[in-house]
């Protein structure tokens, strides 16, 4: 049976590190306020120079030099991401050039927080067809430049961060579905009635003026707004829900995984998660602490970690979950 698996993971985030007491120095804030609703204790910002694919190709020469293998042999690239470097053409254009690997398919996935869930089905379906073998799945950001660093924007300011994680997904030829490496299910979703729950309005052609203008800047529709409350009733509803999709398609039971590797949006949505399921603390894996929410990056980053910690191992059954503006939501169950 031909399917695809995580062959190699791989992360990366720029150098320095904004702790909640700094942000407290830039608008009205606590380090207490942070920790107690989110979770967060530090995030990274990256330096002026740098771009999203700048991320997101320090992130894929790192599972590329994990799966042994050479750029050329990739023959796909897929970049998820809220935060690309230009407008158009796509951030996997240019983590292209940044490689050097020109003619190979590059796909751009906009689907915010389940970026890297929808990027990994899409690389699945393509491993399946047998049309590619080899697709390197990026999940990159950079927010820090589109953040609203004030008391007006501290709401969304204080829960993101920059960084990247990567993947190598390969085609492997399963013969015992029960030990094999593969991914299992994915699951995707998506509701646009709350669209503008959790959106950025310019630049874009929704706009009347020249997409962004005197009136979005002064109104701010460049950065980032949204209805927190909305977001989290609807995460710790919508997450569960495609777990249990996965779990039924796979007749699966929570206790047939060793590990949960959850979008990092609040440690509290985990946590309520966690709760709903039963699930033994020790086997969900979190990283919003050091990272905040890095949007398309905190599943391959938190699969980056989880092996260097030593938590995900080869063979290990690994669900995700993830939930974020559009709304969008689902998950994926693999065996690493
Ligand atoms: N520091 C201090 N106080 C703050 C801050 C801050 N950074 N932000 C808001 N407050 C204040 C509010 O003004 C409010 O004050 P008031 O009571 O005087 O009016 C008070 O804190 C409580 O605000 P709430 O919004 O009620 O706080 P809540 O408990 O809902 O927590 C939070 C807010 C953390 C944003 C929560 O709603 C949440 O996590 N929602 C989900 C967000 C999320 O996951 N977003 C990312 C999805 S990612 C994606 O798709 C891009």
């Amino acid at each position: 049976m031909l399917r695809s698996k995580i062959v190699s993971t791989g992360m990366y985030v720029p150098p320095q590190i904004i702790k909640n007491d700094d942000l407290a120095k830039m608008m009205d804030t606590s380090d207490e306020w942070i920790r107690q609703r989110t979770g967060i204790e530090q995030r990274h910002w990256a330096a002026d120079d740098t771009s999203t694919s700048d991320l997101a190709y320090e992130a894929a020469l790192v599972a590329l030099k994990n799966a042994n293998m050479d750029k050329s042999e990739i023959d796909m690239l897929i970049v998820a991401t809220l935060s690309p470097d230009h407008e158009f053409p796509g951030t996997a254009c240019f983590l292209q050039k940044k490689l050097g690997v020109p003619g190979i398919p590059a796909l751009d996935v906009r689907q915010q927080c389940t970026g890297f869930i929808y990027a990994m089905s899409i690389a699945d379906q393509f491993i399946r067809t047998g049309m590619y073998q080899k697709i390197l799945v990026v999940g990159a950001e950079l927010q820090s430049k589109g953040l609203e660093k004030n008391d007006q924007g501290r709401d969304v300011a204080v829960l993101f961060g920059d960084g990247a994680g990567a993947v190598v997904m390969c085609a492997t030829e399963v013969k015992d579905v029960k030990t094999d490496s593969h991914v299992l299910s994915t699951h995707l979703y998506a509701d646009g009635t709350f669209a503008e729950e959790l959106w950025v309005a310019a630049p874009g052609s929704g706009n009347s003026s020249d997409r962004i203008g005197t009136k979005e800047i002064e109104d701010k529709l460049h950065f980032p707004q949204m209805n927190g409350k909305t977001v989290f009733l609807n995460a710790v509803k919508r997450m569960p829900e495609a777990l249990q999709a996965a779990f039924k398609q796979n007749e699966l039971s929570i206790e047939d995984i060793d590990l949960f590797i959850f979008h990092q949006a609040n440690l509290r949505i985990n946590d309520m998660i966690a709760k709903q399921f039963n699930i033994p603390e020790h086997k969900v894996f979190n990283t919003i602490q050091k990272f905040a929410n890095t949007t398309a990056a905190t599943i391959p980053i938190g699969l980056d970690e989880a092996v260097r910690a030593g938590k995900l191992k080869k063979g290990m059954l690994v669900a995700s979950a993830a939930f974020g503006s559009g709304f969008t939501w689902g998950s994926a169950v693999y065996r690493f």
